[in-house]
């Protein structure tokens, strides 16, 4: 049977994962330009962001896993191409969900640089390895901005259904 809203859960990951995806991106942008010297603040900023980097990348497999697996949420009420139109955007907000995370971290273990936790050392996955770094480096920014685009008409798509359509779209992810 389908369901006409989304469970608890999804609606309590899609918010907790909104929150914390807008200030990941806000840190990443804003501590590049922190200085390189040797106060340590730059390096410190850099594993604040890794470890919370990791949390999300450990939750979206979460949310993705329960998105295959919850009972099937019906479309909105419109028309099939606007339907098939929304669930791409969905489908590739989930993609992109998954890609940041995994760049930044495959960019990390590339680099060399021991990857912390929260504190705790991860087990050394690799060797440094230049063009590997640099191909995750690019992909993680390019994926990142993406992301960032693509929230930007997410969040315009649900301002025209809940203000303009009237769809009470909010109660479906609440
Ligand atoms: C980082 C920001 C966000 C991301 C990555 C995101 C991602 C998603 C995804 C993937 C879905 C599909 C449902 C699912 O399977 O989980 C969804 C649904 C939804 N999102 Fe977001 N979202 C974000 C922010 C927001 C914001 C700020 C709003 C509103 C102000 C919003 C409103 C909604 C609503 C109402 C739905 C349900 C659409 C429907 O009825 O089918 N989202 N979101
Ligand atoms: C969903 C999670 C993540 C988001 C949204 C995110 C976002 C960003 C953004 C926006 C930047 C700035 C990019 C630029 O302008 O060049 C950045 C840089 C960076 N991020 Fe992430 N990131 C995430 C996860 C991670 C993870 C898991 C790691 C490593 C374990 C990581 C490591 C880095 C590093 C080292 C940089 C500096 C630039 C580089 O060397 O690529 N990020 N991130």
């Amino acid at each position: 049977m389908q369901r006409i809203r989304y469970d608890r859960f999804s609606v309590t990951l899609h918010w907790l994962m909104a929150a914390l995806l807008l200030g990941q991106i806000a840190l990443g942008m804003w501590m590049l330009g922190l200085p390189k010297d040797s106060t340590g603040l730059r390096a410190s900023w850099f594993n604040v962001h890794k470890s919370w980097g990791m949390v999300l990348g450990l939750l979206i497999v979460l949310r993705l896993a329960w998105a295959l697996l919850r009972p099937r949420v019906a479309a909105l009420p419109q028309a099939r191409t606007m339907q098939q139109l929304a669930a791409a955007a969905h489908r590739l907000l989930y993609a992109l969900m998954f890609v940041v995370p995994l760049s930044g971290f495959l960019g990390s273990v590339f680099s060399g640089y021991p990857i912390r936790f929260f504190g705790i050392v991860l087990p050394k996955l690799g060797q440094r390895w230049e063009a590997g770094k640099e191909l995750m480096s690019a992909l993680h920014q390019g994926s990142a901005v993406a992301l960032l685009l693509l929230i930007a008409l997410h969040v315009a798509a649900f301002v025209y259904h809940q203000f303009v359509l009237k769809h009470a779209l909010i109660q479906r992810m609440r």
